[in-house]
């Protein structure tokens, strides 16, 4: 006779909670390319993850006192306290799974309470340094753009969120600036003479230089050869662009302490210095300009966040091949975004209704990838 497996018997859950363990161990030590969702409460789900096998955390976990989502969940706790007190306990999990050369973005909004602002965003990054040992290496205000509807007539819209950037150890973290540069525009040459990427051609430079009454004839000979030699630069490619900062023509944005500033120290030595634009393009700020999801997700999840949120942080911190993990994954736009770049994806989410969605979101995304 075989006995019917019963959910609450305690040898049956220790069993199903081996088979997880062993499923999660061995999709993050391998190398399968499907990505995974595994439904489930995200802190216990994190600590059947073996240590240090994950390359790129991103994720958005519940706001604190939002909304309930569809399996209930974080963002319930009564104080910001509480709520913050669980969100470290997350990131102390996350911390052991990520490898030493890992990164973990960190999507928070902030929450009123009796007319004032929580800073839940703030207060949980600080916690994270000081008690988790993160390091802090950007805050991304992420800016809305158009921002949902506010009826309060004594206060300014909300348009923007924070996205922190946190790293386990301040030097040799995996970051690829290259990935994630906007494309240069390219030199030409007009009429024999170079024109760079943002149309600088020398011509006023040299004038400036030759008409110069602060620098000496010999700094202006130096100065005039050391122009012609980055116009060549340009000419040949190797340098996008480039700014010429000439002694008391130019200003500054830097102290005019030499003793503080190395570009003071240049520009007291040799009367001009250059500032080089890198010819792969410029990297992108901390303030983002992106639209809210709002296409047909929205009407199946209250918050799913967009794609372009997640494209810096994979391309620039999770390697090709690598393990992007969402602990809070909703629909799975971070597993999306990262199956479509060609890095492995791991999901945890306690709603079952969401992670059914990011499986079929994961397997629409590859089917179809979006045109750039
Ligand atoms: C802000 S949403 C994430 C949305 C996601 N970034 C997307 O693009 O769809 C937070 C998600 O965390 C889930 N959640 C809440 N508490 C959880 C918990 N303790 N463990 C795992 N998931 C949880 C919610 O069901 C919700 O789908």
């Amino acid at each position: 006779m075989t006995r019917a497996k019963c959910i609450f018997c305690p040898v049956t859950r220790r069993a199903a909670a081996s088979n997880q363990a062993q499923r999660l161990a061995d999709f993050c030590r391998g190398n399968d390319t499907t990505a995974l969702v595994v439904e489930g409460e995200a802190l216990p789900l994190l600590r059947r993850i073996p240590a240090a096998t994950v390359d790129c955390v991103m994720t958005s976990p519940p706001y604190w006192g939002h909304r309930a989502y569809a399996a209930g969940g974080l963002g319930q706790e009564r104080a910001p306290k509480e709520y913050v007190d669980a969100l470290v306990a997350h990131a102390i999990e996350i911390a052991r799974v990520l490898k030493p050369t890992g990164s973990f973005w960190l999507n928070l909004g902030d929450s009123y309470r009796d007319k004032c602002l929580a800073g839940i965003p703030w207060r949980t990054a600080l916690r994270l340094v000081d008690e988790v040992g993160f390091v802090l290496r950007n805050e991304v205000v992420w800016h809305k753009v158009k921002g949902g509807p506010d009826t309060a007539r004594d206060k300014l819209r909300n348009v923007h969120e924070q996205l922190f950037h946190f790293v386990r150890q301040r030097r040799g973290y995996f970051y690829d600036a290259d990935a994630v540069r906007s494309r240069p525009r390219t030199a030409r040459v007009e009429q024999g003479a170079i024109v760079s990427a943002t149309g600088v051609r020398g011509v006023r430079y040299r004038r400036q230089l030759e008409l110069s009454t602060a620098l000496s004839p010999s700094e202006k000979s130096r100065a005039l050869a050391a122009l012609a030699s980055i116009l060549e630069d340009v000419r040949a490619g190797r340098l996008a662009d480039f700014r010429m900062i000439i002694r008391s023509q130019q200003r500054t944005t830097h102290s005019d302490s030499a003793l503080v500033s190395g570009r003071a120290r240049e520009l007291a030595r040799d009367g001009f210095y250059f500032l080089r634009y890198h010819p792969g393009g410029s990297k992108p700020g901390d303030v983002w300009d992106i639209l809210p999801e709002d296409s047909q997700h929205r009407a199946a999840h209250f918050a799913p966040f967009p794609a372009d949120l997640c494209r810096i942080p994979i391309l620039a911190t999770a390697p090709p091949g690598g393990l992007v993990l969402d602990p809070f994954c909703g629909t799975g736009t971070t597993l999306a975004v990262a199956a479509t770049l060609g890095r492995r994806a791991l999901g945890l989410e306690l709603a079952p209704t969401y992670a059914g969605l990011a499986r079929e979101r994961i397997a629409a995304a590859i089917a179809h990838p979006p045109k750039r």
